[in-house]
């Protein structure tokens, strides 16, 4: 078998997905990345002709914007150790600060010459084409000649995940108010601002050892704190933080720390793009650096042991400084903080839906603290949010149904939500459904020799229940169950409803309480007496269960879809759409299964 078909066969119908499940779990890849490992390891070669012209193109400038970059690299890295104003300027600069040679060589830091055209001269002779090398922005056209756009600047080079070369930052050494502190590179092909967390490449490992990324603003924090042994670290850029940012973030860790200093600019920026970071699932932390320090000046004078102690001790909750900080705006105002109960109270009801149920319970409790009001109430409030909006998806769903199955006119839905955050709390219902029916139908039987249980455990080890569940404290009932089944004990309902471990029973209520979903289809094509879940739990366990499938599926194929987009070789671009192909296919053959169960 060739290894791209094996590799190609395996996902979802959970065969011979091994060296990928292994990848991603050991090398924090995500699939479409394993795949292309796996592919590049096999060398799986793919004809030219497969790709457009315009892909082509780009292709090839992207490739040789990698390659100029990494010349440069050389180039102003030599400069600094070996030319004589490199080291007397660049060189010293850097060794005041404090960084040692080590570092500045694992950065691959360089300098700039403080000349018109030393670099261009040298790219130039070198053949390198004049137009890319202004794409660069390493080089500028002034006077109808090309003239460096870096003089007498230290080189910060950027480095994608892998570690090559996107592009530079340029810092200025002399107090010259006139010139920007920092030249960066233009956005192009490689460099794309808003994809770009700064140190990323050397952080990646750092961040899955400690399950943390630290973010800060700058290049000089990042070296600096790396420096000093703490190496979870990547910098935004000084911009508030992009969607893009925050999902790269959210592939290597859940936990985000953002350290900031007092008088930041960029800090209030920061912030505004955080409740999106929420909403990604991300638990986001805070902290503070003291008396105009910066992190990259606070690890100098503390140490890296002052420094990690600091930060253990002064990590902020967002969401409770957020409640803070507006609580201490609306002061007496009576009006003014009973708005607050309620923004904090629907901001805790989205945390629902971003995977963790016990961290909603302390929000909960931490805020009514903070509030002086009484737990129970603000639960109940959290709840009522939560409520709504899932009856606002009944109904959506409802409409949804109707219209994709049965061509009728599309229903009028109140738009107030978008179709995004539906479309999640329409997942986290379906995750919570399967959870469910094991709970209530766990025990019955599901063909001659097993049980429900039996079936649906099979599907778990098949699809990987991390994969399958992003509400990881379903897992925990899951596991309970299975102790309790295996162990001959009764694991039906009321043992979860009155288990002793609160955060077991809240959870086991509201699971119960949520709504359970009789597809519209069953409706409309049953004839005779609808009958009850009782008897159509087997079509209950299959469509929920396809459906969360199906949900995982997507996933993929959006990932790699996102992937497609990017800039790639013509090897990476094939595995990406033989692997669109292959999700796809098994998209239609679940979606056609459920079509089966639904329509029977
Ligand atoms: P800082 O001014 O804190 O820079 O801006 P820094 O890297 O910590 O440098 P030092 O310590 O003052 O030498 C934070 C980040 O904002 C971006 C850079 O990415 C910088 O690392 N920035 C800042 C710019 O892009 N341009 C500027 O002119 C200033
Ligand atoms: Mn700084």
């Amino acid at each position: 078998m060739s290894p791209t078909k094996e590799i190609y066969k395996c996902f979802g119908c959970g065969r011979s997905g091994n060296a990928i499940g292994f990848l991603m779990e050991h090398e924090k890849y995500s699939y479409v990345e394993a795949l292309r490992w796996l592919a590049n390891k096999y060398n799986v070669t793919i004809e030219e002709t497969e790709t457009s012209p315009e892909l082509k193109q780009i292709r090839q400038v992207a490739d040789s914007l990698y390659i100029i970059n990494g010349f440069a690299q050389k180039y102003f890295s030599d400069i600094l150790f070996e030319s004589e104003e490199g080291i007397d300027i660049g060189l010293s600069y850097l060794k005041e600060r404090g960084f040692r040679e080590e570092i500045i060589k694992k950065f691959q830091l360089g300098y700039a010459l403080n000349k018109k055209e030393a670099f261009a001269t040298e790219a130039l002779s070198a053949q390198y084409n004049p137009e890319l090398l202004v794409k660069t922005g390493l080089v500028v056209i002034r006077d109808e000649k090309p003239t460096d756009n870096y003089r007498g600047r230290v080189i910060f080079p950027v480095h994608n995940q892998t570690g090559k070369v996107l592009g530079f930052g340029a810092r200025i050494i002399a107090g010259n108010d006139r010139a920007p502190k920092y030249i960066n590179t233009p956005e192009n092909e490689i460099y794309v601002k808003s994809k770009i967390l700064y140190g990323s490449y050397f952080a990646r490992q750092a961040i899955d050892k400690a399950e943390e990324c630290l973010l800060v603003e700058g290049y000089t924090d990042v070296i600096s704190l790396h420096q000093a042994g703490i190496e979870n670290v990547v910098a935004s850029g000084g911009t508030s933080l992009t969607p893009d940012q925050l999902r790269l973030i959210k592939k290597y860790t859940s936990n985000l720390t953002i350290i900031y200093d007092g008088d930041s600019a960029g800090i209030k920026a920061a912030l505004r793009g955080l409740d999106l970071a929420l909403e990604e699932g991300l638990n986001v932390k805070l902290v503070l650096i003291p008396d105009n320090e910066d992190p990259d000046s606070y690890v100098n004078k503390v140490g890296a042991s002052g420094f990690r102690n600091f930060l253990e001790a002064n990590k902020k909750d967002f969401i409770l400084f957020q409640l803070e900080v507006s609580l201490r705006d609306a002061g007496r105002d009576a009006k003014k903080k009973s708005e607050v109960v309620n923004r904090i109270a629907e901001t805790i009801s989205r945390l629902n839906k971003a995977e963790d149920f016990t961290r909603q319970q302390d929000y909960i409790r931490q805020c009514s603290e903070l509030l002086k009001i009484d737990e129970t109430g603000l639960n109940t409030l959290v709840n009522k949010f939560i409520r709504e909006r899932v009856s606002k998806q009944e109904y959506k769903n409802a409409a949804e149904n109707a219209s994709e199955y049965q061509d009728t006119e599309t229903a009028q839905i109140p738009d107030e939500e978008d179709d995004a955050s539906l479309l999640l709390r329409k997942d986290e219902l379906n995750e919570m459904n399967i959870v469910r029916a094991l709970i209530e139908f766990g025990t019955k039987s599901w063909d001659e020799s097993r049980t429900v249980a039996d079936h649906l455990f099979e599907e778990f080890e098949t699809n990987g229940l991390n994969e399958l569940f992003d509400n990881k404290n379903l897992l925990k009932i899951i596991d309970t169950f299975k102790t309790w089944y295996e162990a001959g004990l009764d694991p039906g309902p009321k043992n979860f409803l009155y288990h002793e471990d609160h955060s077991m029973s809240s959870l086991a209520i509201s699971l119960m309480e949520s709504p359970y979903e009789l597809s519209v289809n069953w409706k409309e094509h049953y004839d005779g007496p609808m009958p009850g879940r009782e008897e159509l739990y087997r079509e209950e366990v299959l469509s929920t269960m396809s459906y969360l499938k199906l949900r995982k599926i997507k996933r993929l194929i959006d990932e790699n879809q996102r992937d497609m987009e990017k800039i790639h070789t013509v090897d990476e671009q094939m595995t990406l759409i033989q692997t669109h192909q292959h999700l796809k296919q098994l998209e239609i053959e679940i979606t056609r299964q459920m079509g089966t169960v639904i329509f029977k």
